[in-house]
């Protein structure tokens, strides 16, 4: 399936956001404050992370989208590296089943080909697994990266058309690695930071973005709402004037 993009067509807007991404972050000053180690943060990071699939099941929200490990986060220490890599793997030997049986499509975009072969194979299991399952996409950005994203679709586009030279918008989002999910109708980055930090650069064209110093850890039910609730109060113009708006309405 296809879906609109929100630079080609105006997309129809729902009341609750259809697609919510979220940049979780501050984890680690989260323990810091608590003079824990960061690790604490992580493992803390990973509950509210259950948490807030299953408010966005309730609220009916159809896709989830959440950046769990940058491209750059390779930069970090080798010890946190390593021990973000156990807790994923953990996570997926825990959780997979239960969101199998609360009916959620779990997805991990991002360039795999760095993550060991055993993580890999889970990460394939689980997707093939749940890949019929219709309440909720989940999906974990890991390794991933936009420009990363924009690149690799771009080379799989050229490669698909040979001596093509000259292509459209959404031939190139056909291939970008989420092109199963509509563009993020709100965007969410936690920890207080007003950045994007190389997400999802193309999908957030036109995406609501709300920033929260609400570190991930305390991110919680209500957390969401407030989001939400922000996003249902934003006028969605998509480059028409607030009076256009109004008259379709009438
Ligand atoms: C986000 O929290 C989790 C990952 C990037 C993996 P951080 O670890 O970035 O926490 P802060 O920003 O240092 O507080
Ligand atoms: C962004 O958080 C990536 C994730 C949440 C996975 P960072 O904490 O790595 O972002 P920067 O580098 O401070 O912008
Ligand atoms: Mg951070």
């Amino acid at each position: 399936m296809i879906f609109k993009s929100s630079t080609t067509a105006v997309p129809e807007v729902a009341a609750v956001p259809r697609h919510v991404a979220i940049i979780m972050d501050g984890n680690g000053r989260w323990a810091t404050k608590r003079l824990l180690p960061r690790v604490a943060g992580h493992v803390k990071g990973v509950e509210a992370v259950r948490g807030c699939v299953e408010s966005c099941v309730e609220r009916g929200i159809e896709y989830l989208t959440l950046f769990a490990f940058s491209s750059e986060n390779w930069r970090r220490p080798e010890e946190e590296v390593s021990l973000l890599m156990r807790l994923f793997v953990t996570a997926l030997e825990r959780e997979v089943s239960k969101m199998h049986a609360n009916d959620i499509r779990l997805k991990v975009v991002g360039d795999l080909s760095r993550f060991d072969v055993k993580l890999r194979d889970m990460i394939a299991n689980a997707e093939r697994r749940t890949a019929n399952n219709s309440r909720l996409t989940l999906t974990i950005c890991a390794n991933y990266g936009g420009r990363w994203d924009i690149m690799q679709a771009t080379n799989k586009m050229v490669a698909a058309n040979p001596g093509v030279t000259e292509f459209t918008e959404a031939q190139l989002a056909a291939h970008l690695a989420m092109a199963y999910a509509p563009e993020p109708d709100l965007f969410i980055r936690t920890g207080g930071e007003e950045r994007i930090s190389n997400f999802l650069l193309w999908q957030l064209a036109y995406s609501e973005l709300y920033f929260t110093d609400t570190f991930w850890p305390d991110f919680s039910i209500e957390s969401l709402d407030m989001a939400i609730a922000s996003y249902q109060s934003r006028e969605r113009r998509f480059g028409r004037t607030g009076d256009q708006l109004a008259e379709k309405k009438t």
